[in-house]
């Protein structure tokens, strides 16, 4: 037998109703704020991940599906979803008229981790950009589209870590403190923080060492070092989400694990995700588009771990979705009644009812049971004697009551019930 991958799986329904609910309201929202879907490649320039998220970070050291395809060139699934539409952007010319442009994507990434519960090596991401706003305000109006979307799947209680990481500006003297800070502390580090350490003290912030996270605890704050400008943008953007009710708090130790970031991060955990608990992460990039030879843009977005949010729905939207939904399990009581059925089935589908067809013509019993099987709750039932006079049985499985429909007036009775 041949299995999936490791690290990757298959969606099932009636799983698969659940993701495409959840995308369905993620389309309604973000139209709702006039975002346009962007569907980039999965497959990248590998130069593409380590210019803009950058050679110190752990995607781009270990975890990416890198190769050499036939013609020489190395190419990467994309780990991540940004780059690629700054790509896009920059390529296509989507600055031309001005103006910002909003763009959401949902699909899949790869990064080669280590799997475990909530952390997969292909995983979905639904996200959104906004290409071309520096002011805070976009930060505000991203960060309440994400807040609107969670609130419509049902979840409560969330609240955006947030912080501000700066800019090139004043960033080099954080960097420096954190090196000094951190350096009377290598002797408690790992390889892998040292190394950190050594290539980008940034990334220390984001050990995943217990004994290292409790030295990140007393290191100096980015918040302490901001330049004017990053500070007023801060603060500005503090009041915006106090006037929008997003309820929020400061952790002035993100820095998120992606070095394209500039001013705003921010991440989103849940309780129930375990260890993996982070349910979506985003900020600002106002150098990335430049970066990739387009014009200076700026940029802020989020990307959801799709998978991550499935698995903390709230049961009520989880259920909901999860509900063969109003289908009708047409049963053929007789062989002969078959040709009849298909008829039925065509005319209530073209009335805009789902109809399961049950083929075998075994009998009610058989054709009851298995669209109970199914989870469907309402069967018609058509046989030679319903057929003569017209009409057709409208059972209702789960109250067990039936009802005799004349086929005339069945779509208008299925809909009203
Ligand atoms: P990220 O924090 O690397 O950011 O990923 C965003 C989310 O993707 C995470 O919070 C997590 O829910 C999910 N995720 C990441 N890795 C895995 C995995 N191995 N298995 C399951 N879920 C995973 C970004 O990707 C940025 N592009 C976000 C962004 C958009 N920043 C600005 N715009």
């Amino acid at each position: 037998m041949i299995a999936s991958v490791k690290g990757t799986r298959d969606l099932l329904p009636p799983e698969t109703r659940v993701w495409n609910r959840v995308e369905a309201v993620a389309r309604e929202v973000f139209a709702l704020h006039a975002f346009d879907e962007i569907r980039t490649p999965v497959l990248e320039s590998t130069d593409l991940f380590v210019r803009t998220v950058g050679e110190s970070t752990d995607i781009v050291h270990k975890e990416m599906y890198t190769f050499t395809d036939r013609g020489g060139r190395s190419v990467t699934l994309r780990p991540e979803n940004t780059a690629g539409v700054a790509r896009a952007y920059v390529e296509h010319g989507l600055a031309q008229g001005g103006g910002a442009r909003k763009l959401y994507y949902i699909g899949p990434q790869f990064r080669y981790e280590r799997p475990q519960k909530g952390r997969y090596r292909e995983f979905r991401q639904i996200g959104a950009e906004v290409l071309g706003a520096a002011d805070p305000a976009t930060d505000a109006e991203v960060l309440g589209m994400l807040f609107d979307f969670l609130a419509r799947l049902g979840f409560t209680g969330l609240s955006v870590a947030l912080n501000s990481v700066g800019t090139d500006v004043c960033r080099g003297a954080y960097v420096e403190a954190l090196r000094a800070y951190f350096s009377n502390h290598a002797d408690r580090m790992g390889d892998d923080d040292r190394r950190r350490l050594e290539q980008n003290p940034l990334r220390v912030l984001d050990t995943k060492d217990p004994a290292v996270k409790a030295i990140v605890d007393e290191a100096p704050r980015m918040l302490d070092f901001l330049d004017a400008e990053s500070a007023a943008h801060h603060e500005e953007l503090l009041v915006l989400l106090d006037a929008a009710g997003i309820p929020y708090r400061i952790e002035p130790r993100l820095v998120r694990g992606l070095d394209y970031y500039t001013r705003t991060v921010f991440e989103v955990t849940a309780g129930g995700l375990g260890a993996q608990d982070a349910l979506l992460g985003g900020g600002r990039y106002d150098r990335l588009v430049s970066d990739l030879g387009g014009p200076k843009t700026a940029g802020i977005g989020f990307a959801i771990g799709e998978d991550r949010l499935v698995d903390v729905l709230p049961p009520a939207f989880r259920d909901e979705a999860a509900r063969a939904g109003s289908t009708v399990a047409l049963v053929p009581l007789d062989r002969s009644d078959r040709a009849a059925a298909m008829e039925l089935a065509r005319a209530l589908r073209a009335a805009g009812i789902a109809v399961d067809l049950d083929p075998a013509g075994k009998g009610p019993g058989a054709g009851l049971k298995g669209a109970e099987r199914r989870g469907l709750s309402v069967a018609v039932l058509l046989g030679g004697r319903e057929r003569e006079a017209g009409t057709v049985v409208v059972k209702n499985l789960a109250s067990r009551t039936q009802e005799t429909v004349p086929v005339g007036r069945l779509a208008e009775f299925l809909k009203g019930s």
